[in-house]
């Protein structure tokens, strides 16, 4: 299967970010052909500072190595560095409807928060987004559930270019991680975790154990004592055991026998544990790796020139069949 998936350089990468994406891909790149890209254009469509991107961008490429992805595996590269994914974007914003996008939920939650910065490359993110997927003809593309949307307008977008101008894109389809789709913040647990919410609620991927340890003792808890999963009566300790239970490998229902007898605390407690465990490894690998900037872009650099080809062959067959020369 050819997969494509990517992560905005916005900042620091999240558990959430994390459990519903990046640790899917490290599992996928050993039987697909996965490319995993920094997806540079959509970051600027929000405020950000000039001088902190390139930093942003490296982090992210360091983040995906530190992870565990394979440049030997899989295709690591820059998005803004191949200007066919521009390109599409616009050849493909001439089919799709402007309330189509404005109806998109991320553009309105967006719109919201940022009042003074609707520009019009947040209403055409999901274009630019449909192009990233639509131009290495991808059929699997492993996200969290709050990107679903974006995928299948991507499908439908790919179902109107190949009606109109003949079978041309693959329709790609979601893979979403069967408990991790969504992971919610620690201080609000009917809100997903986000880099731009509560930082408090936000466990960085490679946050200190002393930080991981705070905030997990401070997550908002619910009603009564026991550990169960119940994410509609108990949001808080379901969205903890969710956490536990993906970075342990062990299933839900035998954390709630382990924990039976016991309360929140003793809970928490062992789960600061289990994350301080996994997380260790990837915060000194990231370590090592900030100090190798030259391997870091060469890795970006190769990716480059691999994904090119086939974003430059895509493109090709698409201006073609729309009349272009
Ligand atoms: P971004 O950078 O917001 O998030 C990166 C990935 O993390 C997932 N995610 C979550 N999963 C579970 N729980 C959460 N709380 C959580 N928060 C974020 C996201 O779903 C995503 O998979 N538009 C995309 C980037 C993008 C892209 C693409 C993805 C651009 N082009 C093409 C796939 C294919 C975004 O902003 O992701």
């Amino acid at each position: 299967m050819r997969i494509f998936s990517g992560v905005r350089p916005t900042g620091d990468v999240h558990i959430g970010n994390y459990l519903g994406a990046i640790k899917q891909w490290v599992k996928l790149q050993e039987k697909n052909e996965c490319i995993f890209c920094i997806v540079d254009l959509h970051a600027i469509t929000t405020p950000y500072k000039k001088e902190q991107l390139q930093k942003n961008i490296l982090e992210t490429t360091v983040t995906y190595l530190a992870a565990g992805l394979n440049p030997e595996k899989s295709i690591i590269f820059v998005q803004s560095q191949i200007k066919e994914h521009s390109e599409l974007a616009w050849l493909l914003g001439t089919i799709i409807p402007v309330g189509e996008l404005q109806r998109m939920t991320q553009f309105k939650e967006k719109t919201k928060k940022h009042p003074k910065y609707v520009n019009a490359g947040l209403l055409n993110y999901p274009v630019l987004m449909a192009a990233d997927i639509l131009l290495y003809q991808t059929q699997l593309v492993p996200v969290g559930k709050d990107q679903q949307q974006h995928v299948e307008l991507t499908r439908t977008i790919a179902r109107r270019f190949n009606q109109q101008f003949g079978k041309t894109f693959k329709l790609p389809q979601t893979l979403l991680s069967k408990t991790g789709a969504k992971i919610m913040s620690l201080q609000n647990p009917t809100k997903k975790m986000s880099k731009t919410g509560n930082p408090r609620g936000c466990i960085g991927l490679f946050d200190k154990p002393g930080i991981i340890k705070s905030k997990v003792m401070a997550a908002v808890t619910d009603t009564g004592k026991e550990i169960v999963y119940n994410p509609q009566k108990k949001p808080g300790i379901s969205n903890l055991l969710t956490i536990y239970s993906l970075f342990s490998e062990k299933p839900i229902k035998q954390l709630e026998t382990e924990f039976k007898d016991q309360d929140y605390v003793d809970f928490k407690e062992s789960l600061v544990k289990v994350l301080i465990k996994s997380l260790e490894p990837l915060r000194q690998k990231r370590k090592e790796l900030l100090d190798r900037e030259v391997y870091v872009n060469e890795i970006l650099n190769q990716g480059k020139r691999k994904a090119e080809i086939i974003a430059q062959s895509t493109i090709k067959e698409v201006k073609k069949n729309m009349g272009l020369l």
